[in-house]
Protein backbone atom coordinates (compact mmCIF):
# COMPACT_ATOMS: atom_id res chain seq x y z
CA UNK A 1 0.00 0.00 0.00
CA UNK A 2 1.13 3.02 -0.72
CA UNK A 3 0.32 6.86 -0.95
CA UNK A 4 0.31 8.73 -4.37
CA UNK A 5 -0.55 12.20 -5.81
CA UNK A 6 -1.96 12.91 -9.32
CA UNK A 7 -2.00 15.91 -11.50
CA UNK A 8 -2.51 17.20 -14.53
CA UNK A 9 -0.04 19.49 -16.49
CA UNK A 10 -0.32 21.47 -19.35
CA UNK A 11 -3.75 22.30 -22.04
CA UNK A 12 -6.44 20.25 -20.84
CA UNK A 13 -7.32 17.24 -23.37
CA UNK A 14 -10.33 14.97 -23.31
CA UNK A 15 -9.86 11.88 -21.79
CA UNK A 16 -7.75 13.28 -18.49
CA UNK A 17 -11.07 12.48 -15.91
CA UNK A 18 -10.65 9.02 -17.99
CA UNK A 19 -7.01 8.28 -16.51
CA UNK A 20 -7.84 9.99 -13.08
CA UNK A 21 -10.78 7.82 -12.59
CA UNK A 22 -8.63 4.39 -13.69
CA UNK A 23 -5.26 4.49 -11.61
CA UNK A 24 -7.72 5.41 -8.23
CA UNK A 25 -9.90 2.80 -9.06
CA UNK A 26 -7.32 0.18 -9.90
CA UNK A 27 -5.19 1.63 -7.09
CA UNK A 28 -7.19 1.55 -4.59
CA UNK A 29 -9.03 -2.11 -5.60
CA UNK A 30 -6.10 -3.86 -6.47
CA UNK A 31 -3.15 -2.49 -4.60
CA UNK A 32 -5.04 -1.03 -1.50
CA UNK A 33 -3.28 2.84 -1.74
CA UNK A 34 -4.14 6.25 -0.85
CA UNK A 35 -4.43 9.25 -3.58
CA UNK A 36 -4.65 12.45 -3.37
CA UNK A 37 -5.39 14.69 -6.38
CA UNK A 38 -2.77 18.42 -6.84
CA UNK A 39 -4.66 21.25 -7.93
CA UNK A 40 -3.87 23.16 -11.40
CA UNK A 41 -0.65 20.93 -11.93
CA UNK A 42 2.68 21.61 -10.58
CA UNK A 43 1.25 24.44 -8.96
CA UNK A 44 -0.71 22.16 -6.69
CA UNK A 45 2.56 20.74 -6.04
CA UNK A 46 4.66 23.52 -5.15
CA UNK A 47 1.99 24.92 -2.68
CA UNK A 48 1.03 21.21 -1.79
CA UNK A 49 -2.85 22.20 -2.55
CA UNK A 50 -4.57 18.76 -2.78
CA UNK A 51 -7.84 17.21 -2.94
CA UNK A 52 -8.82 13.37 -1.89
CA UNK A 53 -8.91 11.02 -4.99
CA UNK A 54 -11.79 8.71 -3.57
CA UNK A 55 -13.67 5.90 -5.18
CA UNK A 56 -16.91 8.91 -4.28
CA UNK A 57 -14.81 11.74 -5.79
CA UNK A 58 -13.60 10.03 -9.39
CA UNK A 59 -17.12 8.27 -10.27
CA UNK A 60 -19.00 10.10 -13.07
CA UNK A 61 -16.14 11.74 -14.58
CA UNK A 62 -15.31 9.20 -17.42
CA UNK A 63 -17.58 11.49 -19.88
CA UNK A 64 -16.62 14.47 -18.39
CA UNK A 65 -14.04 16.95 -20.58
CA UNK A 66 -11.33 19.17 -18.74
CA UNK A 67 -10.06 17.73 -15.71
CA UNK A 68 -11.60 17.63 -12.37
CA UNK A 69 -8.40 18.37 -10.32
CA UNK A 70 -7.80 21.31 -12.84
CA UNK A 71 -4.78 22.39 -15.07
CA UNK A 72 -1.53 25.27 -15.12
CA UNK A 73 1.11 25.71 -17.74
CA UNK A 74 3.80 26.57 -14.48
CA UNK A 75 7.20 25.28 -14.63
CA UNK A 76 8.94 24.01 -11.45
CA UNK A 77 11.80 24.97 -12.56
CA UNK A 78 11.27 28.66 -13.28
CA UNK A 79 10.45 28.86 -9.59
CA UNK A 80 12.44 30.36 -6.67
CA UNK A 81 13.57 26.50 -4.34
CA UNK A 82 11.21 24.25 -6.77
CA UNK A 83 12.70 21.14 -6.53
CA UNK A 84 12.90 21.49 -2.85
CA UNK A 85 9.46 22.45 -2.55
CA UNK A 86 8.23 19.83 -4.41
CA UNK A 87 10.41 17.34 -2.03
CA UNK A 88 8.83 19.04 0.63
CA UNK A 89 5.34 18.83 -0.63
CA UNK A 90 5.57 14.75 -0.91
CA UNK A 91 7.54 15.13 2.78
CA UNK A 92 4.66 16.59 4.60
CA UNK A 93 2.00 15.14 2.30
CA UNK A 94 3.74 11.86 2.89
CA UNK A 95 3.92 10.74 -0.84
CA UNK A 96 5.72 7.83 -2.20
CA UNK A 97 4.80 8.30 -5.77
CA UNK A 98 3.91 10.84 -8.21
CA UNK A 99 2.03 10.47 -11.66
CA UNK A 100 1.85 13.39 -13.69
CA UNK A 101 -0.46 13.19 -16.97
CA UNK A 102 0.46 16.30 -19.12
CA UNK A 103 2.36 16.61 -22.47
CA UNK A 104 6.09 17.87 -23.45
CA UNK A 105 6.30 20.52 -20.78
CA UNK A 106 4.55 19.14 -17.94
CA UNK A 107 6.50 15.45 -18.51
CA UNK A 108 9.74 17.41 -18.82
CA UNK A 109 9.59 18.72 -14.94
CA UNK A 110 8.61 15.23 -14.61
CA UNK A 111 11.83 14.06 -15.97
CA UNK A 112 14.21 16.56 -14.21
CA UNK A 113 12.28 15.35 -11.01
CA UNK A 114 12.90 11.91 -11.88
CA UNK A 115 16.65 12.66 -12.48
CA UNK A 116 16.86 14.04 -9.06
CA UNK A 117 15.45 10.82 -7.47
CA UNK A 118 11.62 12.04 -7.09
CA UNK A 119 9.31 8.80 -7.98
CA UNK A 120 7.49 9.59 -10.71
CA UNK A 121 5.28 7.43 -13.79
CA UNK A 122 4.59 9.95 -16.58
CA UNK A 123 1.41 9.49 -18.33
CA UNK A 124 1.29 11.53 -22.33
CA UNK A 125 -1.32 13.66 -23.11
CA UNK A 126 -1.95 16.02 -25.70
CA UNK A 127 -4.41 16.79 -28.52
CA UNK A 128 -1.33 17.98 -30.45
CA UNK A 129 -0.24 14.08 -30.67
CA UNK A 130 3.52 15.38 -30.82
CA UNK A 131 4.80 13.28 -28.29
CA UNK A 132 7.80 10.82 -28.64
CA UNK A 133 7.85 7.36 -27.05
CA UNK A 134 4.20 6.83 -27.82
CA UNK A 135 2.10 6.32 -31.40
CA UNK A 136 -0.84 7.88 -30.15
CA UNK A 137 -1.96 10.42 -26.91
CA UNK A 138 -5.08 10.28 -25.50
CA UNK A 139 -7.36 13.74 -26.32
CA UNK A 140 -6.44 13.74 -30.69
CA UNK A 141 -9.29 11.53 -31.47
CA UNK A 142 -11.29 13.27 -30.10
CA UNK A 143 -10.02 16.78 -31.10
CA UNK A 144 -9.50 15.17 -34.92
CA UNK A 145 -13.53 14.44 -34.71
CA UNK A 146 -14.19 18.15 -33.77
CA UNK A 147 -12.21 19.54 -36.29
CA UNK A 148 -13.83 17.00 -39.21
CA UNK A 149 -17.44 17.84 -38.04
CA UNK A 150 -16.30 21.71 -38.65
CA UNK A 151 -14.83 21.24 -41.90
CA UNK A 152 -18.41 19.60 -42.88
CA UNK A 153 -20.51 22.11 -41.60
CA UNK A 154 -17.75 24.57 -43.11
CA UNK A 155 -17.73 22.65 -46.59
CA UNK A 156 -21.61 23.42 -47.48
CA UNK A 157 -21.37 27.31 -46.68
CA UNK A 158 -18.20 27.56 -48.68
CA UNK A 159 -19.96 25.82 -51.32
CA UNK A 160 -23.08 28.05 -51.12
CA UNK A 161 -21.20 31.12 -51.29
CA UNK A 162 -18.02 30.15 -53.93
CA UNK A 163 -16.00 31.42 -50.82
CA UNK A 164 -12.36 29.79 -50.17
CA UNK A 165 -12.55 28.86 -46.47
CA UNK A 166 -9.42 28.66 -44.21
CA UNK A 167 -9.96 26.67 -41.18
CA UNK A 168 -7.10 26.89 -38.61
CA UNK A 169 -6.67 23.81 -36.27
CA UNK A 170 -4.35 23.44 -33.35
CA UNK A 171 -0.77 21.63 -33.82
CA UNK A 172 2.14 23.71 -32.15
CA UNK A 173 5.37 21.58 -33.76
CA UNK A 174 3.27 19.18 -35.42
CA UNK A 175 0.13 18.67 -38.30
CA UNK A 176 -1.06 15.66 -37.05
CA UNK A 177 -4.42 17.57 -36.24
CA UNK A 178 -4.39 19.53 -39.50
CA UNK A 179 -3.72 16.12 -41.69
CA UNK A 180 -6.18 13.99 -40.28
CA UNK A 181 -8.82 16.01 -40.27
CA UNK A 182 -7.93 17.67 -43.44
CA UNK A 183 -7.79 13.87 -44.78
CA UNK A 184 -11.66 13.26 -43.29
CA UNK A 185 -12.43 16.37 -43.85
CA UNK A 186 -11.95 16.58 -47.97
CA UNK A 187 -9.63 19.51 -47.58
CA UNK A 188 -7.86 20.71 -50.77
CA UNK A 189 -4.90 21.98 -48.91
CA UNK A 190 -3.45 21.04 -45.75
CA UNK A 191 -0.79 23.31 -44.16
CA UNK A 192 1.68 22.32 -41.44
CA UNK A 193 4.46 23.31 -39.28
CA UNK A 194 6.56 20.14 -40.67
CA UNK A 195 6.43 21.81 -44.29
CA UNK A 196 6.88 25.29 -44.28
CA UNK A 197 4.88 26.77 -47.32
CA UNK A 198 5.16 28.90 -49.67
CA UNK A 199 1.50 30.86 -50.55
CA UNK A 200 1.68 31.47 -53.98
CA UNK A 201 2.13 27.72 -54.74
CA UNK A 202 -0.99 27.82 -52.19
CA UNK A 203 -3.04 29.86 -54.52
CA UNK A 204 -1.61 28.39 -57.64
CA UNK A 205 -3.63 25.13 -56.37
CA UNK A 206 -6.55 26.88 -55.68
CA UNK A 207 -6.76 28.88 -58.88
CA UNK A 208 -5.60 25.23 -60.65
CA UNK A 209 -8.86 23.95 -58.70
CA UNK A 210 -11.03 26.72 -59.33
CA UNK A 211 -9.99 26.56 -63.01
CA UNK A 212 -11.72 22.63 -63.26
CA UNK A 213 -15.01 24.03 -62.06
CA UNK A 214 -14.91 24.09 -58.78
CA UNK A 215 -16.12 27.18 -57.48
CA UNK A 216 -14.94 26.01 -53.68
CA UNK A 217 -11.95 25.48 -51.66
CA UNK A 218 -11.47 24.40 -47.75
CA UNK A 219 -7.85 25.06 -46.72
CA UNK A 220 -6.96 23.36 -43.42
CA UNK A 221 -4.03 24.61 -41.66
CA UNK A 222 -2.13 23.88 -38.12
CA UNK A 223 -1.88 26.91 -36.28
CA UNK A 224 1.72 26.33 -36.06
CA UNK A 225 2.48 26.07 -40.12
CA UNK A 226 4.80 28.65 -41.30
CA UNK A 227 5.47 30.10 -44.60
CA UNK A 228 9.20 29.27 -46.47
CA UNK A 229 10.09 33.04 -45.95
CA UNK A 230 10.13 32.48 -42.26
CA UNK A 231 8.16 33.98 -39.47
CA UNK A 232 5.65 33.42 -37.08
CA UNK A 233 2.13 34.27 -38.33
CA UNK A 234 0.84 34.57 -34.91
CA UNK A 235 -1.42 37.13 -33.68
CA UNK A 236 0.21 37.59 -30.15
CA UNK A 237 3.33 37.97 -28.96
CA UNK A 238 3.51 36.64 -24.97
CA UNK A 239 5.09 33.25 -24.01
CA UNK A 240 3.97 30.78 -21.22
CA UNK A 241 6.61 29.41 -18.39
CA UNK A 242 8.14 27.40 -20.78
CA UNK A 243 8.94 29.74 -23.61
CA UNK A 244 6.38 28.88 -26.25
CA UNK A 245 4.66 31.53 -28.08
CA UNK A 246 0.85 31.99 -27.58
CA UNK A 247 -0.04 30.63 -31.32
CA UNK A 248 -3.23 31.61 -33.26
CA UNK A 249 -4.07 33.48 -36.12
CA UNK A 250 -2.45 32.28 -38.72
CA UNK A 251 -5.77 32.02 -40.68
CA UNK A 252 -6.42 35.75 -40.66
CA UNK A 253 -3.51 36.45 -42.62
CA UNK A 254 -4.46 33.19 -45.19
CA UNK A 255 -7.96 34.46 -45.78
CA UNK A 256 -6.43 38.46 -46.58
CA UNK A 257 -3.06 37.05 -49.03
CA UNK A 258 -5.33 34.28 -50.42
CA UNK A 259 -8.13 36.60 -51.34
CA UNK A 260 -5.63 39.27 -52.48
CA UNK A 261 -3.77 37.06 -54.77
CA UNK A 262 -6.38 34.86 -56.55
CA UNK A 263 -9.75 37.10 -56.65
CA UNK A 264 -11.94 34.50 -54.32
CA UNK A 265 -13.75 35.37 -51.89
CA UNK A 266 -12.23 33.97 -48.84
CA UNK A 267 -13.07 33.16 -44.90
CA UNK A 268 -11.22 32.06 -42.03
CA UNK A 269 -12.15 30.12 -39.25
CA UNK A 270 -10.27 29.48 -35.90
CA UNK A 271 -11.75 26.41 -34.31
CA UNK A 272 -9.80 27.14 -31.12
CA UNK A 273 -10.25 25.35 -27.88
CA UNK A 274 -13.50 24.29 -29.16
CA UNK A 275 -11.15 21.30 -30.41
CA UNK A 276 -10.24 20.75 -26.36
CA UNK A 277 -12.86 21.01 -24.94
CA UNK A 278 -16.06 18.94 -23.76
CA UNK A 279 -17.17 14.93 -24.25
CA UNK A 280 -14.16 12.43 -25.31
CA UNK A 281 -14.51 10.31 -27.77
CA UNK A 282 -14.79 6.78 -26.82
CA UNK A 283 -11.64 5.86 -28.10
CA UNK A 284 -10.09 8.62 -25.71
CA UNK A 285 -11.85 7.05 -22.88
CA UNK A 286 -10.60 3.68 -23.50
CA UNK A 287 -6.85 4.53 -24.06
CA UNK A 288 -6.79 6.75 -21.34
CA UNK A 289 -8.16 4.12 -19.24
CA UNK A 290 -5.74 1.74 -20.21
CA UNK A 291 -2.92 4.07 -19.25
CA UNK A 292 -4.11 4.71 -15.93
CA UNK A 293 -4.55 1.09 -15.26
CA UNK A 294 -0.55 0.73 -16.54
CA UNK A 295 0.68 3.92 -14.74
CA UNK A 296 -0.23 2.89 -11.47
CA UNK A 297 0.43 -0.93 -11.88
CA UNK A 298 3.72 0.82 -12.92
CA UNK A 299 4.08 2.93 -9.58
CA UNK A 300 3.06 -0.44 -7.33
CA UNK A 301 5.93 -2.43 -8.66
CA UNK A 302 8.51 0.96 -8.14
CA UNK A 303 9.02 1.21 -11.98
CA UNK A 304 9.91 5.09 -12.33
CA UNK A 305 10.58 7.30 -14.28
CA UNK A 306 8.51 5.77 -17.13
CA UNK A 307 5.96 6.90 -19.13
CA UNK A 308 3.41 4.73 -20.69
CA UNK A 309 2.71 4.39 -24.39
CA UNK A 310 0.77 2.90 -26.57
CA UNK A 311 3.06 0.89 -29.50
CA UNK A 312 0.87 -0.68 -32.10
CA UNK A 313 -2.41 -1.99 -29.97
CA UNK A 314 -0.18 -2.76 -26.61
CA UNK A 315 -0.02 -0.62 -23.50
CA UNK A 316 3.61 -0.30 -22.59
CA UNK A 317 6.35 1.53 -20.50
CA UNK A 318 8.88 3.64 -21.92
CA UNK A 319 11.73 5.54 -20.38
CA UNK A 320 10.76 9.34 -19.50
CA UNK A 321 14.03 10.46 -21.34
CA UNK A 322 13.34 8.41 -24.58
CA UNK A 323 9.72 10.72 -24.66
CA UNK A 324 10.95 13.86 -24.25
CA UNK A 325 13.69 13.90 -26.31
CA UNK A 326 12.31 15.58 -29.65
CA UNK A 327 8.72 16.26 -30.41
CA UNK A 328 7.00 13.39 -32.52
CA UNK A 329 6.56 15.18 -35.83
CA UNK A 330 3.82 14.17 -38.61
CA UNK A 331 4.81 10.75 -40.58
CA UNK A 332 5.84 12.16 -43.87
CA UNK A 333 3.64 9.05 -45.20
CA UNK A 334 0.29 10.60 -43.69
CA UNK A 335 1.08 13.92 -45.20
CA UNK A 336 1.68 12.65 -48.90
CA UNK A 337 -1.76 10.39 -48.47
CA UNK A 338 -3.34 13.54 -47.37
CA UNK A 339 -1.84 15.42 -50.50
CA UNK A 340 -3.28 13.28 -52.75
CA UNK A 341 -6.57 14.53 -52.80
CA UNK A 342 -5.41 18.21 -52.31
CA UNK A 343 -7.02 20.55 -55.56
O1 LIG B 1 -0.62 21.77 -26.27
C1 LIG B 1 -1.89 21.70 -26.74
C2 LIG B 1 -2.34 23.04 -27.27
O2 LIG B 1 -3.72 22.93 -27.49
C3 LIG B 1 -1.59 23.54 -28.50
O3 LIG B 1 -2.06 22.98 -29.68
C4 LIG B 1 -1.84 25.02 -28.43
O4 LIG B 1 -0.83 25.75 -29.09
C5 LIG B 1 -1.80 25.28 -26.96
O5 LIG B 1 -2.15 24.08 -26.32
C6 LIG B 1 -2.73 26.39 -26.53
O6 LIG B 1 -2.51 26.64 -25.20
P1 LIG B 1 -3.42 27.57 -24.28
O7 LIG B 1 -4.67 26.83 -23.95
O8 LIG B 1 -2.59 27.78 -23.07
O9 LIG B 1 -3.71 28.82 -25.05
Amino acid sequence: MARIGLLTGGGDCPGLNAVIRAVVRKGINTHGHEFVGFKYGWAGVLEADVMPLTHETTSGILHRGGTILGTSRTNVFKQERGLERVQASLETLGLDALIPIGGEDTLGVAGKLSEAGVPVVGVPKTIDNDLAGTDFTFGFQTAVQIATDAIDRLHTTAESHNRVIVVEVMGRHAGWIAAYSGLAGGADVVLVPERPFDIEEVCDRLRRRHAQGRNFSIVVVAEGATPKDGGLMSEFKSTDSFGHVRLGGIAIQLEREIEQRTGFESRMTILGHVQRGGTPLAYDRVLGSRFGVEAIDAASEGDYGKMVALRGTEVVRVPLAEALAEPKLLDPKMFETAEVFFG
